[in-house]
């Protein structure tokens, strides 16, 4: 039994969303909505929890598709709870220290590179960062190791 009866107008005004984001939304999987009893498309409040979390993932740079697949090992597909927002939240901050590491590393790379323009296969640690091919020799290595039977 479906206990809301919200208007997308409400949703957007109450999330403080654009009416279009939460079409958005839907047809990316991240909401869901009903059609009531003369086909108009409601909702649950429960949907305000799960925009909410959608924005502040969206905040840490977690991209829809993520969320969609995090929302998606819900049990049912239930809105998250304050427990599993709890394992949400620890699991981006880990995404987020992870992305942060890389970027300094990418600033450190940058450094380097500040008026030189080489863009060197060979020195470059931008242009080609943790070169693992050149371990394997130099040339064509990718085609060598392809020809081989
Ligand atoms: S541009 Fe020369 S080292 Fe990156």
């Amino acid at each position: 039994m479906v206990s809301d009866n919200w208007t997308v107008g409400k949703v957007a005004q109450r999330a403080g969303v654009a009416v279009s984001a939460l079409h958005f939304y839907e047809r990316k999987g991240l909401i869901r909505s009903y059609r009531n009893a003369g086909n108009q498309r409601r909702y649950t409040s429960d949907v305000l929890r799960r925009i909410s979390v959608i924005k502040a993932a969206q905040k840490l740079g977690i991209s829809l598709e993520e969320i969609r697949e995090t929302f998606a090992t819900l049990p049912e597909g239930r809105t998250p709870t304050q427990q599993d927002w709890e394992r949400l939240s620890t699991q981006w901050q880990d995404q987020l220290d992870a992305r942060i590491r890389y970027l300094e590393r990418l600033k450190d790379y940058l450094t380097g590179c500040i008026g030189c323009g080489c863009l060197s296969m060979k020195k470059c640690p931008l242009y080609n960062a943790d070169d693992k091919l050149s371990q394997e020799g130099s040339g064509p290595v990718l085609l060598d190791r392809e020809g081989t039977p």
